[in-house]
Parts: C-alpha cells; sequence; structure tokens
C-alpha cells in the first residue's frame, strides 16, 4: 500500500456481505461512519508503487439557486413545485460530502453518472461544490439524470438535450463523451459517456486509437461508464444484487438480465456504432482488464465474456465488470480499485 491511502486501509470495518477471501464479491462497512466499501484489485504487474482510485456514482445531488428561478424552466420549476424528494434527502448530501471527505488520501476520483438527480443551475453548483472542490481533477462522466430536467413530473421541456449538455459542460472538465488519461504510466484510464444507453461514432474512433496504443505501448486499460454493458454470459440471465439498499427504492428488483437484454449496450436493440464500441470492450480482453459502473443502485458483480486476437487465433477471455452502489443510498457505497 502506498503511505497515502494507508489512514483509509487501516479504518476499522466490519463484513456486510461476503468476506475479503473473494473480493468480487464482498462488501464491508467502515465502523466510524457505516461508509460501504468494494475493494478490487486489478494485478497489472506493471506498476511501481500501487495506486488507488476513489470510484462513486449515483450521488443524485439536488438543489436549485437563484439562476433557476429567473429562467423559469417549466419542468424545473415543476419540479422544485412539486417536491422532488426520490433523492433530496440530506443524506444524499452528507454522504458525498462524507466520501469526498477521504478524496486526497486517493490517486484518482472517479464519478459515473448521475451525479446530479435533475439538471439545475443549483445542481450544477453542487457538482463543483461537492466534486471538484475536493478533487480537482476528478474524472466526472454522465448518466442520463445529469442532462435531463424531467424527472418524475410530466412538463415537457423546451430545450435541446445539446443545449442541456452544454450547461453541463459549464462544470464538468472533461469530454463528456470521451475521455482517457494514464495513470502510473502504464494503466490508461477510459471515461465513456453511455447515459442515454448507446455510444456513438466519434467514441469508437477514439477508443479504437486507444486501444491500439494500448498494444502499442504494452497498457492496461479501466473502462469507466455509467450503465453496465450485456455480458453474453448465458448464466447471467437473472443476475441477484450482491446488495440492496434499505434506503433506496429506486430499481430494486429481484433479478436482471444481464446477458442479453434486448435494450442494455450489447443487446438486439443496440445501434451500428453502439455495437462498434461494445465489441471495441468486449473483443479486446488482452489490454480490456475491467469495467466498472453504476446505474442499477445495487452492487453486483458480473463477467463479461470477452475474447481477443493472438497471432491470428481468436480467444475466450472474461472480463469482469463491477456495477456500483447509490452513494446517495445508506451511508454512501464507493469502490475502492487498487492497482498493482
Ligand atoms: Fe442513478
Amino acid at each position: 500500500m502506498s503511505n497515502r491511502a494507508e489512514p483509509f486501509f487501516s479504518m476499522e470495518k466490519e463484513d456486510i456481505v461476503g468476506n475479503s477471501q473473494n473480493p468480487d464479491t464482498h462488501i464491508y462497512r467502515l465502523k466510524e461512519n457505516g461508509l460501504a466499501v468494494r475493494h478490487m484489485l486489478i494485478d497489472s504487474g506493471k506498476v511501481q508503487e500501487p495506486q488507488h482510485i476513489l470510484l462513486l456514482s449515483d450521488t443524485h445531488l439536488s438543489t436549485w439557486n437563484l439562476r433557476d428561478f429567473e429562467e423559469k424552466n417549466p419542468c424545473v420549476l415543476e419540479c422544485i413545485d412539486k417536491r422532488r424528494s426520490t433523492f433530496r434527502r440530506e443524506d444524499a448530501l452528507e454522504n458525498t460530502e462524507r466520501i469526498m471527505s477521504y478524496a486526497h488520501l486517493f490517486d484518482k476520483v472517479i464519478v459515473a453518472g448521475d451525479v446530479i438527480d435533475y439538471l439545475t443551475w443549483g445542481a450544477v453548483d453542487y457538482i463543483q461544490r461537492f466534486i471538484y472542490d475536493k478533487a480537482p481533477d476528478a474524472m466526472v462522466l454522465l448518466g442520463s439524470h445529469d442532462v435531463t430536467r424531467v424527472m418524475g413530473h410530466t412538463l415537457p421541456d423546451p430545450t435541446t438535450l445539446a443545449s442541456r449538455e452544454d450547461i453541463i459542460r459549464t462544470v464538468v472538465k472533461t469530454d463528456i463523451y470521451y475521455h482517457s488519461e494514464i495513470l502510473a504510466e502504464k494503466i490508461l484510464l477510459i471515461g465513456l459517456g453511455n447515459g442515454q444507453s448507446k455510444y456513438n461514432v466519434s467514441q469508437a474512433e477514439r477508443l479504437k486509437a486507444d486501444i491500439k496504443r494500448a498494444k502499442e505501448e504494452n497498457l492496461d486499460i479501466l473502462i469507466f461508464q455509467h450503465e453496465p454493458i450485456c455480458t453474453h454470459n448465458p448464466e447471467e440471465k437473472e443476475i441477484k444484487a450482491l446488495y440492496t439498499s434499505s434506503t433506496g427504492s429506486w430499481y430494486v428488483t429481484d433479478t436482471l438480465n444481464f446477458c442479453d437484454y434486448a435494450k442494455r449496450i450489447g443487446g438486439a436493440e443496440s445501434d451500428e456504432a453502439t455495437m462498434q464500441v461494445y465489441q471495441l470492450i468486449t473483443e479486446n480482453a488482452d489490454v480490456v482488464k475491467a469495467v466498472f459502473c453504476g446505474h442499477w443502485h445495487n452492487t453486483a458483480f458480473t463477467e463479461i465474456h470477452g475474447s481477443f486476437m493472438e497471432n491470428g487465433v481468436k480467444k475466450d477471455a472474461v472480463i469482469p465488470q463491477y456495477v456500483g452502489n447509490a452513494a446517495a443510498y445508506d451511508k454512501g457505497h464507493i469502490t475502492i480499485i487498487t492497482v498493482k
């Protein structure tokens, strides 16, 4: 362990699900404040010092400010008027503060979408205050909530998706559709915007170039995005959550089809560009070492049935896909990724 993260790892903990013998299915909580933690190890064998990444998603921060009342968007006014309360609990804010109080101990902070509950100028300020003020170089990815104002109510939004994305770009520092950066010289962190359940041609081109680079420079790729993708793993047609929140109610379901649900990325209804990115991820399992996402608001571990080419021969390989719980739930949920 690097000394920097030591204060986090030395805190007292208790198991919630499983045990440390099997990290893929292990969740513990910090005794001090109840924060739920998964700790994944990526054994690259390529970095000199262990690197520790703090991953959270689905913080669903929500508020409004004077600019929202000046703008008078009918959807925002309706949400305020009807007191949309699904995630507008104090604990969503408290959980984010609790999690981000550890940000300085980690080599990278990544927020994998649904950072805010619905788009307001107040929520945009919250992204700065609760995320970037604590981790100025955080990688922030978007889910569907970050660019919508129609949330739980009925009035249509007169604005375009492109105009709402431009509002988010006033605070999010990295490209909202594609961002890649190197960690410790050998790990390529790639953030993909897939909050609309699809990818685009530009993402495919950039991912293709990064995969080429990874193969040439002997890099390992970790993919971060909001929505999980199909695993095409026949044993995952009815995935049970490892952990379902006691305080959250959204998306609580007995099982979910991660294998080949038609509307999921990589499923039968995916368009051409989406399938192109899907195949780039799943057919380069020699360099794509793991996929991390949120969205489901339940904790899950899945295994993508992927492949790669070696000397002209296609070889099967599994890519682990880690689905994180909502940071807004319970006392907060995070995933720690240690790259060795
Ligand atoms: Fe969410």
